[in-house]
């Protein structure tokens, strides 16, 4: 279904939500879980009948130079030591966590993401892919993927990082005016982007995919409609994410060098989010959710046409029922119904992993009731659409009976069109697809009581 643009509906449900990379979000977490429950946890998860397979993700935390909207969790530094010294780290963490883990156990997923993963040299990069293979089982056709920002991966290095086993890159555009990359420190052109492009696809990187941000500093229709073209034309990317931009000065430092008067207006940004909608349906891609796009024949746009896509903290994936192992600050990892995050900061991450610590700041165990409503949120997020019976096969319950609040609070979403009651459930209308978060809500138990907008930010806005 063509997701449905509608200013009204924008006014009233845009406003801020959890991602729900996650449910309980990382909010929850809490410091009274530490390194001895996550080994609990890492134990539980290889006594199951069916153990499951693994998800790993490693968060490189460094960069070069700030962009100044940036959210990520990042370290500037050009130090040259930097990379060897965090692979250094990193194995001494991989080594407290591998032995925790029974060797059947396949690697089906590794991401790389941070920062930058591109900071370190290809053959750091091949250094901490060799690490990972002398502890972990990869299946032999484990999606590998790499987060890179333009600057830093030069297309030379596309033969070696399709040799070390990678076969998914993302990377990040954001906006291609030269007004708006100067206003925001990341200067890079489209003819650079053309060649690492070219050159992926020239060694058979299977699937690409591009960050876009809307709501920069200086962004206008006109200019921000090129970069669309532009990527459109000379890239046509698998995938393609078009982030809301998150204006959070109080919480990200590098984003107080943003001057408010630069910011698009309100009016603006919502056209930028309108116009860009409308060419990438039109350019035949499909609308995933939230804020991804993808081609109708990438693995991603497949998995969300069959129904087998799922939500991590990855965003949307195609690969689903994995345990994620996380390794580097403040990296996230789940297994079974145990969360754990690591420290955020890399002294503190550092201090852990050579004192021969698991680095875990919190985390939490999920109740029986977080997973029930942790899958109902994941399946609002990825199919915009509920059955209570799927849900009472699972889960001895009445649906209705349990859930009456939630289903309660989606009733004035009923009436404004977002979604609609069918024969046993309920499913997001054209309009709604672009409010999943803002349904999925309804089933957070552990949001503030409805009015209660007091204290800074916490969330992004939905659009
Ligand atoms: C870790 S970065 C990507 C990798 C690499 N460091 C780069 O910049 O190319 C992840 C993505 O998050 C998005 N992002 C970062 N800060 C954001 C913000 N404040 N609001 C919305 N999106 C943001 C950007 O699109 C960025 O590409
Ligand atoms: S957007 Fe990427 S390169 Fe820029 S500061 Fe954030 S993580 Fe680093």
């Amino acid at each position: 279904m063509r997701p449905r643009f509608d200013a009204d509906l924008i006014a009233r449900y845009g406003g801020e939500g959890p991602r729900y990379t996650s449910y309980p979000t990382a909010l929850q977490f809490d410091d009274a879980f530490d390194a001895r429950a996550w080994k609990r946890a890492l134990g539980e998860s290889n006594r199951l009948p069916i153990p499951a397979d693994l998800s790993i993700y490693v968060h490189v935390p460094f960069c070069f130079s700030p962009c100044f909207y940036c959210g990520c969790n990042r370290v500037i530094t050009r130090s040259p030591f930097a990379g060897q010294e965090f692979l250094n780290d990193l194995e001494r963490e991989i080594d407290l966590v591998a032995p925790n883990i029974d060797d059947d156990r396949e690697v089906r997923q590794v991401h790389l993401g941070g920062g930058t993963p591109t900071f370190l040299q290809p053959m750091q990069i091949e250094q901490l892919i060799r690490m990972l293979k002398a502890r972990f089982r990869f299946a032999s056709d484990a999606e590998i993927g790499l987060e890179a920002d333009p600057r830093s991966l030069e297309p030379e290095d596309l033969p070696q990082l399709r040799r070390i086993g990678f076969n998914r890159l993302s990377l990040g555009i954001q906006d291609l005016d030269p007004d708006v990359q100067r206003a925001v420190n990341r200067v890079h052109d489209l003819a650079r982007i053309a060649s690492i492009f070219g050159a992926a696809r020239a060694v058979g990187i299977d699937s690409i995919s591009v960050d876009l941000i809307y709501g920069l500093p200086l962004q206008t229709t006109e200019a921000f409609a090129r970069t669309v073209e532009d990527i459109l034309n000379e890239l046509r990317p698998d995938r393609i994410s078009l982030f809301n931009y998150a204006h959070m000065p109080h919480r990200f430092k590098a984003q107080q060098r943003i001057k408010g008067e630069d910011l698009p207006t309100p009016t603006v940004k919502l056209a930028l989010f309108r116009n860009t909608l409308s060419r990438l349906l039109d350019a035949g891609y499909e609308f995933i959710g939230m804020d991804h796009f993808a081609l109708p024949d990438d693995d991603l746009a497949r998995a969300h046409r069959d129904g087998t896509m799922t939500r991590n903290f990855q965003g949307y994936s195609t690969h689903g029922g994995l345990d994620l192992l996380a390794f580097g600050p403040s990296a996230i990892g789940q297994v079974g119904d145990a969360f754990a995050q690591n420290h955020r900061g890399l002294p503190d991450w550092q201090a852990d992993v050579r004192a021969g610590r698991l680095p875990i700041a919190r985390g939490l165990v999920r109740t029986t009731d977080d997973r029930l409503r942790a899958e109902v949120i994941s399946t609002i997020m990825c199919t915009g659409e509920v059955r209570y019976a799927d849900f009472e096969q699972h889960y001895e319950f009445r649906f209705r009976r349990y859930f009456a609040d939630a289903l309660a609070r989606l009733e004035p979403l009923v009436d404004d069109g977002l979604i609609e009651w069918v024969e046993d459930g309920f499913r997001a209308t054209a309009a709604g697809l672009l409010f999943l978060r803002a349904v999925a809500m309804a089933f957070d138990a552990y949001l503030q009581p409805a009015g209660d907008s007091s204290g800074p930010r916490r969330f992004s806005r939905i659009i």
